[in-house]
Formats: C-alpha cells, sequence, structure tokens
C-alpha cells in the first residue's frame, strides 16, 4: 500500500492493525518512566499519555519515538482500551481522536510553512510535551524550531532521546529533521515565558507558525487569553500562523478537574483579538479526517450534522463535546476582519 510522508494510506482501510510495541530494554528509560508514573502531576504525565496514543496508531503516524516517550504502561493502558473496542465493535477507536488531530497539525503545519518564507519560519511549539515532528517531519528542514514546556519534562524528553541515541536499536536512533531545535523550560501560566523564548533565540520580527496542540485546555481562562493575545500581537510585527485546539465548555465537563479554559466560539474569538483569517474544522471534516471516521454513525460525524448551538446530543442526551481545530494567521499588512 503506498503511503504519503505522514504514513496515511492512499487506499485507506476501515481500521488499521494495532500492535503493543516493543519497548527498549534500558534501565535508564524504566526507571525514568517509573519516576514520572509516581511523581508527575497529570498534567505533565499528559504529555507520555498523547505519545501512547501516537505511537498505538503507528500505522498512520510515523513517530518511532512515540513508545519511548510514552512508556510501558502507558502504552499498555491504550492498547488494552483498543482492545476492547474492538471486541465490543465499537464505532470509535481509543485514540482514533489524538491521530486525527495530530494529523491535521502535520497537515496544516506543513501547508504554512511552504506557503511562508519557503518553509524558512521559525515554529513554536506551546506545551510540546514528547512531540516529536523535529525527528519525523523533512518540512521543518529549513525551520528553527523552538518548544515550550515545563523543565522536568523537556529534561525527561532530554534523557529519553539520549537513551535513544545510545541504544544498539538503530530504528530507535533519533534523527532530527529540523534546522535547529531549541528547548525552552517555561511555565505558559508565568508572564516571563516570551522572555525565555526570546533570550532562547525566537526572533520576534520573524515569520513564525506556533503550534498549541492539547495545550490551552489545561490552562485557566486568562492564562490561556493571555498567551493567545501575546501571539495575536505577533501578527503586527510578521507574518503568524497559529495552528490550534479548542475544547467547547461540554467537552471539558468529562474532566472538570483537568480542563479549564474552554471556548465556543473560537472562529469569532480569534478575529476579535486580531487575527485575519481564520477556519474552523471538526473532528470528521474532509481536512480532519485522513480516512479514519468512515462510519457515518461514529460519534464525530454526528455531532458535525447538529448545529454547533446544541449542548445535549438529542438521541441519548449526552453532552455534545466537540473538539474545534483552528487555523488563524495575521501579518502587518493585513487587517483583522
Ligand atoms: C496533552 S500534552 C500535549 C503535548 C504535545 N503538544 C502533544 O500533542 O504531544 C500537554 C502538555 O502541555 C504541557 N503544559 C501544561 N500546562 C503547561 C504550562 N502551564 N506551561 C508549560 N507547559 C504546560 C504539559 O506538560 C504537557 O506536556
Amino acid at each position: 500500500m503506498s503511503k504519503h510522508e505522514n504514513g496515511v494510506p492512499e487506499n485507506h482501510q476501515p481500521w488499521p492493525e494495532f500492535k503493543l510495541p516493543e519497548l527498549l530494554s534500558s534501565d535508564t528509560l524504566r526507571d525514568l518512566h517509573a519516576a514520572i508514573e509516581s511523581d508527575w502531576d497529570l498534567l505533565r504525565r499528559s504529555a507520555c499519555q498523547t505519545a501512547a496514543g501516537r505511537a498505538l496508531w503507528r500505522q498512520v503516524i510515523r513517530d518511532p519515538l512515540a513508545e519511548l516517550f510514552a512508556g510501558e504502561t502507558y502504552l499498555k493502558n491504550i492498547y488494552e482500551k483498543i482492545k476492547k473496542d474492538k471486541l465490543n465493535n465499537a464505532k470509535e477507536i481509543s485514540g482514533v481522536i489524538l491521530a486525527v488531530r495530530t494529523l491535521w497539525f502535520d497537515s496544516k503545519l506543513e501547508a504554512a510553512l511552504s506557503s511562508v518564507d519557503g518553509g524558512g519560519s521559525q515554529v513554536v511549539l506551546l506545551g510540546a510535551g514528547m512531540d516529536a515532528r523535529s525527528y519525523r517531519l523533512s518540512c521543518l528542514k529549513e525551520s528553527s524550531v523552538f518548544e515550550v514546556d515545563f523543565p522536568e519534562v523537556l529534561q525527561a524528553k532530554a534523557t529519553i532521546l539520549e537513551a535513544a541515541a545510545n541504544s544498539s536499536e538503530e530504528h530507535h536512533h533519533p534523527i532530527m529533521t529540523a534546522k535547529s531545535l531549541t528547548r525552552v523550560a517555561a511555565d505558559l501560566a508565568e508572564d516571563d515565558w516570551l522572555e525565555k523564548l526570546q533570550t532562547s533565540g525566537f526572533e520576534p520580527k520573524k515569520s513564525t507558525v506556533w503550534i498549541l496542540e492539547g495545550i490551552l485546555y489545561y490552562l485557566s481562562h486568562a492564562h490561556a487569553a493571555e498567551v493567545l493575545n501575546i501571539i495575536a500581537e505577533k501578527c503586527n510585527l510578521t507574518k503568524t500562523v497559529l495552528l490550534a485546539d479548542f475544547m467547547n465548555k461540554q467537552a471539558t465537563t468529562l474532566s472538570s478537574s483537568t480542563f479549564r479554559f474552554y471556548c465556543d466560539w473560537p472562529d469569532q474569538l480569534l478575529p476579535s483579538i486580531g487575527f485575519a483569517d481564520v477556519t474552523l474544522s471538526q473532528i470528521g471534516d474532509p481536512d480532519a479526517h485522513f480516512g479514519l471516521l468512515q462510519d457515518p454513525m461514529n460519534l464525530f460525524n454526528k455531532l458535525r450534522n447538529l448545529p454547533r448551538t446544541v449542548q445535549i446530543h438529542p438521541d441519548d442526551g449526552t453532552p455534545c463535546g466537540r473538539l474545534y481545530l483552528l487555523q488563524a494567521s495575521g501579518s502587518p499588512n493585513q487587517t483583522a476582519s
């Protein structure tokens, strides 16, 4: 079967085959993941959970580092869920939302880079977690990439990459595909993260693609607004592209102790703070599908067919939790519509 760069089968099959990835036998990694499980809070551990999702969906996401970043426990958790889904003939398989989200960000990033500065833009990942785009996307070859996350997350990531580089298993050796990669330890809830980014080499006047994948809803409303405003202000200085996912209010009720910021109308919020071109996609839309959501009766397709104002699903009384994928851009010679 032929595949494009992201590994998405061109003549797609209904469901990929799932296998539990083999792990690197390394004491360093085992000890590190044990410490992550016992010492990290939910916020930080979400970095490994997300990597586990990508590792299990490797038929469509080529990310050979994902299983090392995830660790055994998270891999097994999601593998068991997927096995159950298959047994129950579920309409949605666990992790599909994550797979679609990752592929959407990959494809929009690639398109944004090819439309801006011949690929030579800066790329900033806020809440980068265990994202491995700098090792898996060739569209970053002219880009300076900055990853921002908590210091302990970035330190663990560096340790895992070092263990992978020193391993005898060649397919795990990390090979950088970005022009450069700089890790910036910062808390997005503090007011010095932009300063730290700049001290690390980020150039405010250079065109930039900002990736906010799986991060905004972990922030308070005030901090999320501040982060979005800071990025919007950059539109006055240079060509700026924002790629971000937003939960609506109903989605945050799934875990109200974890999820904080929500926005039901991000396609209205972003123009109001200064972005000029804003497009919103929902999981299952033509550009957020990737052949993984064929069944018209799966949750995402059912939601897309309901008006966005509907809060409770009329069929079963469940909350209409939605994940919106937003692309927005702006530049000094463009004005917000
Ligand atoms: C769900 S993970 C997503 C990681 C990555 N973007 C991905 O898609 O694989 C959320 C990440 O945001 C980070 N994060 C959450 N709150 C943060 C904050 N206040 N400052 C910096 N990073 C934060 C967490 O440490 C975690 O790595």
